[in-house]
């Protein structure tokens, strides 16, 4: 009865060709939901398009989220062909592996361009079509780093934090409309994440971390978004024990402290 609630509904998934993006998109498809499937790599997204239980049900929208100039149009498009935009889920994001001292402001901007501009800029231009729905939902792909910083992390840290103060605002402000927006704060999720994270040079970390290779499935941590997103919960925090550290942090802040310092940064 509750699954009704996502049938023939359409869903924006940015940062879909890979991890938890592409899962949702699976997930989210079998369900019911047209998924439109954003991020840069064209091809990686056909293949997931042709892995969706009703790839009938999809459309492929290649998606830089530093292209701010391409989101109205982008948006646009999918109102065209589907009229409506139930639910944006805000999710392509890339991490970080270096130190605060080392590393460049150029950096700080790249990585604050994707994971915090990105995802507002894409959010302020489907709200208007959003205003004009019935309902609507935006879920906002965060992460434990948006909870509390780490090593090597200052800059994502930054980044998932910022998520934090603006979706939260705007879940007051756009209640009115009948607009629900959703934070999920996933733990470690064996994704492609730890990879792709930038160094100080700007390359790319490259390793498959440990704290990633024995985290939950982009599976699971899809189907836990999905039920919070069925039950209109505001916060989510897919993951293993790792999880338990925000409310550490929350409410015991100094033994938080003790503990956080311990930990490996990879
Ligand atoms: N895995 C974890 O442990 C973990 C934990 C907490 C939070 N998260 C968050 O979960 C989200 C998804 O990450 P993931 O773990 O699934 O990692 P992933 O497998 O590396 O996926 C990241 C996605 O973001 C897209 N992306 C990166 N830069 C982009 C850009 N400039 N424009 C558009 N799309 C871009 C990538 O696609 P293209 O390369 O094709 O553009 C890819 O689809 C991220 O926001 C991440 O911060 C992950």
């Amino acid at each position: 009865m509750i699954m009704k609630k996502l049938e023939d509904k359409t869903v924006w998934i940015t940062g879909a060709s890979s991890g938890i993006g592409q899962a949702l998109a699976r997930q989210l498809n079998a369900l019911g939901c047209t998924v439109v499937l954003s991020s840069r790599n064209e091809t990686l997204l056909e293949v997931v398009q042709n892995n969706l239980p009703n790839p009938d049900k999809s459309m492929v929208l290649p998606l830089d989220l530093t292209k701010q100039e391409e989101f109205v149009p982008a948006t646009k498009k999918v109102i065209d062909r589907f009229k409506d935009i139930d639910i944006l889920i805000n999710n392509g994001g890339i991490s970080q592996r270096s130190f605060a001292s080392e590393t460049p402001i150029d950096i700080d901007r790249a990585i604050m361009e994707v994971n915090y501009f990105g995802h507002i800029g894409l959010t302020k231009a489907v709200l208007p079509f959003m205003q004009t729905q019935k309902e609507s939902h935006i879920v906002t792909i965060s992460s434990l780093s948006g909870k509390f910083g780490f090593f090597q992390r200052s800059a994502y840290a930054a980044s998932k934090h910022a998520l934090q103060g603006f979706f939260e605002s705007l879940r007051l402000e756009e209640e009115k409309n009948n607009i629900k927006v959703l934070l999920a704060y996933p733990g470690f999720v064996n994704t492609n994440i730890s990879q792709n994270a930038l160094r100080s040079d700007g390359t790319t970390h490259g390793n498959h971390d440990e704290n990633q290779a024995n985290g939950i499935s982009p599976g699971e941590c899809a189907e836990k978004i999905i039920n919070a997103l069925l039950k209109d919960k505001l916060e989510v925090f897919p993951g293993g024990r790792e999880v338990k550290a925000a409310k550490l942090k929350r409410f015991a802040p100094n033994t938080f402290h003790k503990v956080i310092k311990k930990q490996k940064p990879t």
